[in-house]
């Protein structure tokens, strides 16, 4: 079975159990400034969750891209990868456990025919400090359908990780309550007392898959255990029993219509479906095969490498194609540094420099059905990530020489490893990396990160003094045209897509110029629907309306602010519309007309005069009102 098959038997199992099949959400969180990725399939869900209604109706269900970039440094074993796709079905106060578990059953055992003699549970073991009581319902669930099916399932609880797993499983058990509470899911680090204040949360329920071939290994712990790190057992997905919202530090109120949130790793569901305990063969076949071509290397001969390149690369390639390009800061920090890692491992393999960037071509070819967004933006993404191997191989080598140089005196001091980072771009692995292989074992990396921070302090008070907005002069005709941009940025996001951004801007009387991150060009149709939103928002006349508050509140709001730039603690941020129900929301030190009516005055019609590339990626809009 390929993931395609098992995304499609997932959607259809749950659309025929009422569930509305819905998008996956750009890997780029909308109005969420707590996050840099969607991680999760519930983060978009979030204000659902809470009781918001939601249009498609309260059972959902979908396969939601995910992007971890806290695993980077995990990828290379068999089954960490920073992409994958997080299968999910929700009850938005309607179905609960009493179906829920059932369901996973039936779906991963009679649909996917997946073995249940290997499949293993945990739950939650209770909070009393709380008042949340231990989940015996879930448990009892879970031990009724194996019985059922003739398996032995006994639950028990197991000793704390504290402890070393000193108990380990007894034969027949295999409904576990894990001790140090493991089982309760929230957003950020899991667990009662790190729950956000405001935040849904609750018991959750996982599902672990065993794979006999694995044979427990004791440098992870004298016993295997289903949440033991070995191999042997894979977590394959998570049932979150959503009954609860956090008060205040110790208060948990129950919700008055708990939710269902089920997440499950497509590629690990299908690892364990062909029932192999690495990932990479099942869901990365097409890139593996690929590098195998282009290295003349076998995978089994070098996984490492091969692991962390189709890994990294299929990341980057989603993530382009969701607007975000390889860059020093916030989301294009973490393209820049997948494509940089996988051209080293590349290297490493001795992958011909042509034949890098190529490398999107099988991941595009595996996604571009489900996805196919990935398939129409192909050549360009090819063109961003061969643009930034081409930026690092120079960088390398410049980095390179100076490296050597600063090395003849055989050490390296926090003020070279400083300048090599910063003046040259050089990744501080790669000085750790290097440094090792020539022998040098002094390397001050406490001063160089005290030197990087005294850098960033001074940078972040420089850009406070350079909060002008890109308006030539304040004529009145300008400041009109400076409301159109933000009503035109808006629409662009309403059209293009949320990832859409400004990266640049700049106003006179006669016109308005946007640049804004979007990989492609702009279609005629999507150009007309940009200009007949932004018409029809100054026909409304609406409201612009100036409010001075924290930085952190206008980050709650969502609003919107330039790429790179970094804000002082109060911001003045212009809405279009009251804040409430404002149409677009910017960090802006204005001016603006006060209605958006008064735009009329210079002409009848916003028009797009023209639309073009500037840069990779970037492309830039020039409009006036005629
Ligand atoms: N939201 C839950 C998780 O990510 C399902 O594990």
């Amino acid at each position: 079975m390929t993931l395609h098959e098992v995304r499609q038997k997932y959607l259809e199992f749950f659309k025929a159990h009422g569930h509305v099949v819905i998008p996956s959400s750009s890997l780029v969180p909308q109005n969420d400034p707590t996050t840099l990725f969607t991680g999760s399939g519930m983060q978009p869900l979030v204000p659902y969750l809470l009781g918001k209604n939601h249009p498609a109706g309260a059972r959902l269900v979908d396969s939601q891209k995910c992007f971890r970039s806290m695993d980077i440094e995990e990828v290379g074993d068999n089954r960490h990868t920073t992409f994958f796709e997080m299968l999910g079905n929700w009850s938005l106060g309607d179905y609960f456990k009493q179906e829920q578990i059932p369901w996973m059953f039936e779906f991963l055992v009679n649909e996917l025919g997946l073995d249940a003699n290997h499949l293993y549970i945990t739950c939650f073991i209770g909070a009393p400090e709380y008042g949340i009581s231990k989940d015996t319902e879930a448990a009892e669930l879970w031990q009724k359908l194996f019985t059922q099916k003739g398996i032995e399932a006994q639950i028990a609880d197991i000793d704390t990780e504290e402890n070393g797993y000193k108990r380990g499983m007894k034969p027949g058990e295999r409904i576990f309550y894990y001790e140090g509470k493991k089982n309760w899911w929230n957003r950020g680090k899991t667990g009662p007392e790190t729950t956000p204040v405001g935040d849904p949360c609750g018991p959750d329920s996982e599902m672990f898959y065993e794979f006999t071939d694995v044979e427990h290994d004791t440098k992870f712990g004298e016993h295997c255990h289903p949440n033991c790190d070995c191999g042997r057992f894979m977590e394959i997905g998570n049932n979150v029993f959503m009954a609860y919202r956090k008060e205040d530090a110790s208060t948990f109120t129950p919700l008055e219509h708990p939710n269902i949130d089920h997440g499950s790793g497509l590629e690990r569901i299908a690892a364990a479906v062909m029932n192999s305990s690495d990932v990479f063969p099942v869901a990365h076949a097409t890139i593996l095969s690929y590098l195998e071509e282009i290295s003349k290397k076998t995978y089994a001969s070098d996984k490492r490498s091969f692991r962390i390149i189709a890994d990294h690369m299929k990341a980057a390639v989603f993530l382009i194609a969701d607007g975000v390009l390889p860059s020093n800061a916030d989301q294009g920090y973490f393209v820049r540094r997948l494509i940089r890692r996988s051209v080293r491992q590349a290297d490493k393999l001795g992958i011909n420099v042509a034949s890098f960037a190529k490398i999107v071509r099988p991941v595009v070819d595996m996604y571009k059905d489900a996805y196919p967004d990935i398939g129409t933006k192909a050549e360009e993404i090819e063109k961003v990530i061969g643009d930034e191997e081409e930026r690092f191989r120079t960088t390398l080598s410049r980095g390179m020489k100076e490296f050597e140089r600063f090395i003849g005196q055989g050490n390296l001091s926090a003020q070279d490893a400083y300048q090599l980072v910063t003046t040259y771009g050089f990744p501080l692995e790669l000085i750790i990396e290097e440094a090792g292989e020539k022998g040098i074992k002094q390397i001050d990396i406490e001063g160089f990160k005290e030197l990087l921070k005294q850098h960033q302090d001074l940078s972040r008070s420089g850009s406070e003094q350079k909060f002008k907005g890109g308006l030539a002069d304040t004529a009145e005709k300008t400041v009109r045209l400076h409301t159109a941009h933000h009503i035109l940025l808006k629409a662009l996001q309403l059209v293009l897509g949320p990832e859409v951004h400004q990266r640049g801007s700049n106003i006179t009387q006669e016109r308005l110029r946007i640049d804004f991150n979007y990989v492609g060009k702009m279609t005629d149709e999507q150009k007309r629907e940009v200009e007949r939103i932004v018409n029809e928002k100054i026909q409304e006349d609406i409201p612009v309306v100036r409010t001075e508050m924290s930085l952190e509140e206008a980050d709650k709001l969502g609003a919107e602010h330039e790429f790179g730039a970094k804000y002082p603690e109060r911001v003045s941020v212009y809405s279009v519309g009251p804040l409430d129900s404002a149409f677009s929301i910017e960090f802006c030190g204005g001016p603006h007309v006060e209605h958006t009516g008064e735009l009329l005055k210079s002409g009848s019609v916003f028009k797009i005069q023209k639309e073009e590339a500037v840069a990779q990626g970037v492309r830039r809009i020039k409009a006036v009102l005629e």
